[in-house]
């Protein structure tokens, strides 16, 4: 088990929402196409200006207020996320920047949608048992402007958000009661953004192939989501001994409702179970589970004491499961 205190959580979705009937409007796509296949009903799109860390500094500033805290008191920064502002330095450097704090260590993690589970099994281990050192855990997207509106198998998917924890150590028996993770680097293609990195720096040449937004072989993708999310799902229960009959609140990665049914046929766990954002906000990729998690703590759906599996997927391929008691 790995221990630790969740004692803030937040989260920033911009403003703008943007319908599926608004889409419909420059793509060639439907409401009812979007809704049949993904279960996505809108999603919110940043302003031009904005940048990934604006959203995260948000997410981190409430999750503080939330805790107690400021983000001065933090004493590290970890940011989930596959849209950073820059190829360097990190998002998380940006944020700090933002919020004006200086000091403690600030990095991102990239596992794609699964990086805010991936940074919290990262920041656990750097609390553990020190109840005096607190952890930001971020996870924070801005797909808008990555997304090739030209390519209506994928534009319709993502939208921008973040969700952020606080996370402090603990010698309660709160935390990861189980959970586990991996990759599979030889998947790695099927869903990426081609240029910019030194694989293929830009050049106009990339630009005008459409090479620096995303590329998804969809189906591919699906395929992979479903076994790697349940399967992982599944191990974690049997690890920390729990029923899916036990969970209070599920909360898969939010990529698509067809997924999610799928995972729920696989692991038992029943509809009433899920909180999901899924509709409103469309794949908000990293930032799906933490902005999740804290609408459902606003609502009183997910309060301390209760069980909460979460499991994810991403693009490398990556994914992650874990039982948490909160
Ligand atoms: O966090 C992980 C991120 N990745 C994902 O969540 C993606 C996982 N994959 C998926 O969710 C699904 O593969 C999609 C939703 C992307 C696509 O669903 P699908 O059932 O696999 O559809 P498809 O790509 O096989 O396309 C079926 C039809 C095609 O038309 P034809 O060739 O049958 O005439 C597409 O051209 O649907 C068409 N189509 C659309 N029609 C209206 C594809 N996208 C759209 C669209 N609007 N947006």
């Amino acid at each position: 088990m790995q221990r630790f205190k969740i004692i803030g959580t937040g989260s920033y979705l911009p403003d703008n929402v943007v319908t599926n009937d608004d889409l419909a409007k420059t793509v060639e796509t439907s409401d009812a196409w979007i809704r049949e296949r993904t279960g996505i009903g809108a999603r919110r799109f940043a302003p031009e200006d904005a940048a990934t860390s604006d959203l995260a500094a948000q997410a981190i500033r409430r999750a503080c207020a939330d805790a107690g805290i400021g983000p001065e008191a933090l004493d590290a920064i970890i940011v989930g996320t596959c849209t950073q502002d820059t190829i360097f330095p990190s998002t998380a450097c940006w944020v700090q920047e933002k919020l004006q704090v200086r000091g403690m260590p600030a990095f991102d993690v990239m596992a794609g949608c699964t990086s805010w589970l991936y940074g919290l099994k990262v920041a656990a281990d750097m609390v553990a048992g020190n109840a005096a050192l607190k952890v930001a855990v971020c996870g924070a997207e801005m797909f808008s402007k990555i997304l090739d509106f030209q390519d209506r198998r994928t534009c319709v998917l993502f939208g921008d958000g973040a969700g952020a924890t606080i996370i402090t150590g603990t010698d309660g028996d709160t935390g990861l009661l189980s959970s586990n993770w991996g990759s599979d680097g030889t998947l790695a293609s099927i869903l990426k953004v081609p240029a910019g990195g030194s694989a293929k720096p830009s050049s106009h040449a990339t630009v005008d192939a459409r090479e620096h937004f995303v590329y998804m072989e969809g189906s591919k993708v699906f395929r992979h989501a479903v076994t790697a999310m349940s399967s992982g799902m599944v191990q974690a229960f049997s690890d920390a001994d729990v029923a899916a009959a036990d969970i209070d609140v599920f909360i898969p990665h939010q990529a698509n409702k067809r997924i999610m049914d799928a995972c729920l046929d696989r692991t038992r766990i029943q509809e009433h179970q899920v909180f999901s954002v899924l509709e409103k906000y469309g794949n908000i990729s990293a930032a799906s589970i933490p902005v999740a998690m804290d609408e459902a703590r606003k609502a009183g759906v997910l309060d301390d004491g209760h069980t909460l599996a979460v499991t994810a997927f991403g693009t490398g391929l990556t994914w992650g499961a874990g039982v948490l008691r909160m």
